[in-house]
């Protein structure tokens, strides 16, 4: 069965299959998605939420130095909490994809959380990994993308690094793009953004109950 629909129109048409093996190879995959009735009314939170001023800065691991972290990272974020029909909507797309993923490559994902994030104009995110490797907390990164006529000239695109260290490809976050990549393999960067840039970051763990607590954060550790 595809999961994913096709018809795409800017990237290619991806079905469960083939993102999985875009998963077994480079680690990572891109698609769009086509539910345009969940898509706009995440959209629609987003900006909402983004207007309330609901979104706080976001962290690095246990970091509090906040220089540090705006070298680092300049977005804002709000934890999805299931509370709306559109986050519903979303955790149910995510949960269909983790059986989905597990029932092929057997990656043993076991929980969902996701927070939106808005990009202010000006705003990145420097070069990281989601997840130290050996600590197997995230394991699957997903990001979604929620800003319609994104233009290459707006930046906030997001970079991925090959093994070597080269640049893999860089993705606009147009409007119902989803980004898929392993989170200890794949390191990658969010370059400057020049407008409001909004998204949802989300992150398949494993079940990490068995590991020691130091393990077991659910804030973003770093790479150097
Ligand atoms: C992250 C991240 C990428 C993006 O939140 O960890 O890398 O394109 N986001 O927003
Ligand atoms: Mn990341």
């Amino acid at each position: 069965m595809s999961l994913l629909p096709s018809g795409l129109t800017g990237l290619p048409a991806f079905d469960i299959d083939t993102l999985c093996d875009a998963l077994a190879g480079p680690g990572f995959a891109a698609m769009r998605l086509v539910d345009t009735e969940m898509l706009t009314a995440l959209r629609h939170e987003a900006t909402e939420l983004w207007q309330d001023e609901a979104l706080t800065p976001a962290g690095i691991g246990r970091a509090e130095d906040h220089e540090l972290i705006a070298r680092i990272r300049r977005d804002r974020t709000k934890w999805l909490d299931g509370s709306t029909p559109a986050q519903t909507a979303y955790l149910a797309f995510a949960e269909t994809l983790r059986r989905d993923i597990n029932a092929r490559l057997m990656l043993g994902l076991f929980a969902f959380e996701a927070h939106y994030a808005v990009y202010e104009a000006g705003a990145f995110y420097k070069r990281h990994v989601d997840s130290f490797r050996g600590a197997r907390n995230r394991v699957l990164s997903t990001v979604l993308y929620l800003n319609p006529d994104w233009r290459e000239g707006d930046g906030g695109h997001l970079r991925i690094y090959g093994p070597d260290d080269s640049v893999l490809t860089e993705l606009r976050p147009e409007f119902g793009t989803l980004a898929v990549f392993l989170s200890e393999e794949v390191p990658h960067e969010v370059t400057i953004s020049h407008r409001e840039r909004f998204s949802i970051a989300g992150w398949h763990r494993c079940n990490d109950r068995g590991l020691a607590p130091a393990l077991q954060s659910r804030a973003l550790p770093i790479a150097p």
